[in-house]
């Protein structure tokens, strides 16, 4: 079995190999299912796990013995069921997320993981489906429980890092949810990439040289309760300043790497919202099983909205990790497990 993993914290380019064993996963207990991975994206968190960043998580991910392998989703198929895990067959083609350590040949997952992709689904949209969908719904509520009450009927958001896989989402979702979205991009030329896929959305660039001025000409006076972040540090600032008084910033990511300057938000009696998908297994059934609709909905209706950023076998691992730190990637970059 091959997997991917790594020793050490650091640069996802340096730090990951490609192993060749013979601890392939034979068994499966009861609720598990034996998985074979046909692709796995490579997400932005998997970059932050693999450097031990503060912005994966407070502690950074521990390192077994032989290796830690990253990957929290993917697509594949069944290759074996344990008892209790009915309405699953061997062979099913299916996502699943939560699962630990996906950058492998095959692994065991939870049932509860698994969900059956629609033969409409292409495999490289399935395998990405899941934590960008979850997360942005995660956004939306959060960035809904922060609108006033009597203002939820004519809302505009604005979005930082609308380019990105989860900002290409939620930007989809609020359109989907009535809301007018305005997104925030770095250079010219992504924001004449995303108006060519989406005329009817205000995009403005913060390279451009009028920026703050197409950021309010956008906006056109409307109040703005609620901001979408995931990239802080200069991005946030220009956010926080167009957010009303009163106003939420809901964070998800640090795209930008920079730290960020909170002292904008005091006088603007602004609040922020960190958010994490981490706890998204943690929501109740009902909720979860709504997103999971919701990330096969977006996958088959809209799978422009998850574009590939190219497609490596794993033993091309330290080109995937360029290509998915590229500065001019568009799309999620996966890692192709199809053949052995
Ligand atoms: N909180 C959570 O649970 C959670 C879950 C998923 C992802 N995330 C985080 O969300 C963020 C986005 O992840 P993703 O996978 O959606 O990203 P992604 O698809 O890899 O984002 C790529 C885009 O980000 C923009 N970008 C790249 N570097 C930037 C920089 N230095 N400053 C500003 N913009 C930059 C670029 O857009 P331009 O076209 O504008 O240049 C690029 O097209 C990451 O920070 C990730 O860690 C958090």
């Amino acid at each position: 079995m091959r997997k991917i993993i790594h020793e050490a914290h650091g640069d996802a380019v340096t730090v990951l190999t490609v192993v060749q064993g013979d601890d392939a996963p034979t068994s499966v207990g009861a609720g598990e299912a034996l998985v074979r991975v046909k692709f796995a994206p490579i997400h932005q968190g998997d970059l932050l796990g693999i450097a031990g960043s503060t912005a994966f998580g407070t502690n950074p991910p521990n390192i077994p013995q032989g290796g830690r392998i990253p990957g929290f989703e993917g697509v594949g198929w069944i290759e074996k069921l344990g008892a209790d895990t009915d309405g699953f067959e061997v062979g099913d083609r299916v996502a699943f997320f939560p699962a630990n350590g996906t950058w492998r040949d095959s692994l065991v997952v939870p049932a509860s993981s698994l969900v059956r992709v629609p033969p409409e689904i292409e495999d490289e949209v399935a395998a990405q489906m899941l934590i960008n969908t979850a997360t942005a719904m995660i956004i939306l509520r959060t960035g809904h429980n922060a609108v006033p009450s009597d203002k939820l009927e004519d809302v505009t958001v604005v979005q930082t890092g609308a380019a990105s896989a989860v900002g290409r989402l939620v930007t989809r979702l609020l359109l989907l949810g009535g809301v007018r979205p305005i997104r925030i991009v770095r250079s010219v030329s992504s924001a004449e990439k995303l108006k060519a896929e989406l005329p009817d959305v205000a995009v403005v660039a913060t390279q451009a040289p009028d920026f703050r001025e197409d950021l309010e000409t956008a906006i056109g006076g409307r109040d703005v309760f609620v901001g979408v972040d995931g990239v802080g540090g200069p991005a946030f600032e220009e956010l926080s300043r167009v957010v009303a008084e009163g106003g939420t910033i809901v964070n998800y990511g640090s795209l930008g790497g920079e730290g960020t300057d909170i002292r904008l938000i005091v006088p603007r009696s602004q609040k922020i919202v960190g958010i994490t998908v981490g706890t998204w297994g943690a929501l109740d059934e009902e909720t979860r099983r709504s997103d999971i609709q919701t990330a096969l909905k977006l996958a088959a209706d809209f799978p422009q909205d998850f574009p590939v950023g190219g497609i490596y076998t794993p033993d091309r691992i330290e080109e995937a990790m360029a290509a998915s730190t590229s500065a001019t990637r568009t799309g999620t970059v996966l890692l192709d497990f199809r053949s052995n």
